[in-house]
């Protein structure tokens, strides 16, 4: 090949190879993964017998060093002590030097270039001993070293983006990391105004709250009756990416079979004279939450459709053929013991893993007692207000009767104590006097029970006559204390005048 052609076409090899380079360091790869390719590209194009190719942290501290040809040295510090290396490290330029002994091998010809990016050197490429072609004898020219100067130009930019992505990396992970936290914190700090317990339990509870709100994984939410599952539920919506939509609860208790049917996916015009269309909870909830309320009391041939919508995550209107997508995160909860439900057959084992992604238990009330002058201070407070009141305090002899009692009806009760007190109280100090709770009547009540043992019925009448004496025959502050709306107290009272059990006045509020 004529001496023309023969420089032309190695132009050209060294451009393509340039031009490889450049696309391959361009995707991101580990540091030593870069260096080897690199290398190796050098060696192959330049017909050199050996490869060298280090990098190097800030302070000049040997990172990764791969060789070519020879022996990967014991220390890899210690090329840094050899003359060639010291000189380019020191000029920052590429050198050539001919019949160099290279880190004590056999003297040759050697090519050692800086990787350079922005102010600092980031590394050492370097070739020695050309490979003999036919005739001609083997030795660098200078287009080799100027190869082998952009080639370590191009890797020390690849280096400098690969240690820029990973501190961008670090970074991004450790604002994310923050960024949980704070949330978490936030949650805890917020729920603090709106979820009350220090307690351990509590606070378990509260953690895995702000965990799991992120997500849009199932929750079953368990626990007695009051305990606060349905606040766990809007917590929960309220602090995931769901926020904005709506939050849809239904009780599935509170309904017959068909009604809760359609209630949930909705019904076809047309199913029968004078039925109008109407969107199921599902579809309304889109984009947000369903908050399956007492789960476990649904009947069986609807969890086997609610199974499928689950799956599927689509609904069909009751007397529809459309199929409708959904997108709803599904929260539930219930009271009942679903395992012991399975094993009687009363509710889907498959449905119930949909439904328990995460499951979390609020304890009830009395194992967490020391919650309670948190939750008393909390309600006085919201309900002080409400009725006017302010500085609302509540004596020690008062919070020591509520600290004893066992609280069947969880926070609720506790709520409804405290509510009724304040209604009933004419100061702004709740004394143990205020406070109606259930063993309270029982305790003041009790010889006349063991003296005659009233059926049922009669102890609701006789209790619900001294709530009515207490307020003194207010039947809205009574109803309140009760539990009970006023129409029934209405009819109570009724049965109350007919059996003579009282002899209050009753004043119509
Ligand atoms: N940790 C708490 N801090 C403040 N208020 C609470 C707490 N837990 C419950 N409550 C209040 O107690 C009442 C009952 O809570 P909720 O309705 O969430 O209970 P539940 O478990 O759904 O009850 P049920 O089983 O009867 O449906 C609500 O008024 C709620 O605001
Ligand atoms: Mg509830």
């Amino acid at each position: 090949m004529p001496q023309a052609q023969f420089e032309l076409r190695r132009k050209l090899l060294q451009l393509e190879a340039l031009y490889d380079v450049g696309r391959a360091l361009n995707t991101l790869r580990p540091e030593g993964e870069l260096l080897e390719e690199l290398m190796h590209r050098a060696v192959a194009v330049l017909d050199a017998m050996t490869g060298l190719v280090f990098s190097l942290d800030e302070k000049l501290n040997v990172q990764q060093l791969f060789t070519f040809g020879f022996e990967v040295p014991a220390q890899s510090s210690g090329v840094l002590g050899d003359p060639a290396i010291k000189q380019v490290l020191a000029s920052r330029e590429p050198i050539s030097l001919a019949g160099a002994r290279f880190l004590g091998g056999a003297p040759s010809d050697l090519l050692v270039a800086p990787m350079i990016a922005g102010e600092s050197v980031v590394g050492i490429l370097a070739v020695g001993g050309k490979e003999e072609r036919g005739a001609k004898r083997g030795s660098f020219v200078e287009d080799d070293l100027r190869f082998l100067s952009s080639l370590a130009a191009i890797g020390a930019a690849a280096i400098d983006n690969s240690r820029h992505y990973h501190r961008l990396n670090v970074i991004r992970e450790s604002l994310e990391d923050e960024n949980r936290n704070l949330k978490q914190r936030m949650l805890r700090e917020y729920s603090d105004r709106l979820m009350i317990g220090d307690s351990p339990k509590m606070q378990k509870v509260i953690d895995l709250v702000a965990r799991v709100a992120d997500s849009q994984a199932n929750v079953l939410i368990r626990g007695e009756s009051g305990t606060g599952k349905e606040m766990v539920a809007r917590l929960i919506h309220g602090n995931s990416p769901r926020k904005e939509g709506p939050f849809v609860a239904i009780n599935c208790a509170a309904l017959p079979e068909t009604l809760l049917e359609s209630e949930l996916f909705g019904i076809e015009r047309g199913v029968a004279t004078g039925v109008e269309a109407r969107p199921g909870k599902f579809e309304l909830a889109r984009g947000g939450t369903v908050f399956l309320d007492e789960v476990g009391d649904i009947p069986l041939t609807l969890q086997a459709k609610l199974l499928r919508v689950l799956q599927e995550r689509e609904v069909e209107k009751l007397g529809g053929r459309r199929r409708i997508p959904i997108d709803v995160r599904i929260l539930s909860a219930t009271h009942r013991s679903l395992e012991e439900m399975i094993e009687r057959s009363e509710f889907r084992q498959d449905l119930y893993y949909r439904l328990k992604v995460v499951e979390i238990v609020l304890p009830p009330l009395r194992e967490r007692k020391e919650d309670i002058p948190k939750l008393v201070r909390y309600f006085l407070d919201k309900y002080g207000k409400r009725e006017g009141l302010r500085d609302v305090r509540i004596t020690q002899d008062a919070l020591q009767n509520l600290m004893r009692y066992s609280f069947p009806g969880n926070v609720r009760e506790l709520e409804n104590v405290v509510e009724g007190a304040l209604a009933l109280t004419t100061d702004p100090i709740i004394d143990s006097g205020d406070l109606l709770m259930p063993d309270r009547a029982t305790v003041t009540a009790g010889e006349e029970i063991s003296a005659d043992l009233p059926s049922l019925d009669e102890l609701e009448r006789r209790y619900v006559a001294r709530v009515l004496a207490f307020t003194k025959g207010n039947i809205s502050k009574a109803a309140k204390i009760l539990g009970i709306d006023r129409k029934t107290l209405y009819r109570m009272r009724s049965v109350l005048s007919q059996s003579g059990t009282t002899e209050e006045k009753w004043d119509i509020h």
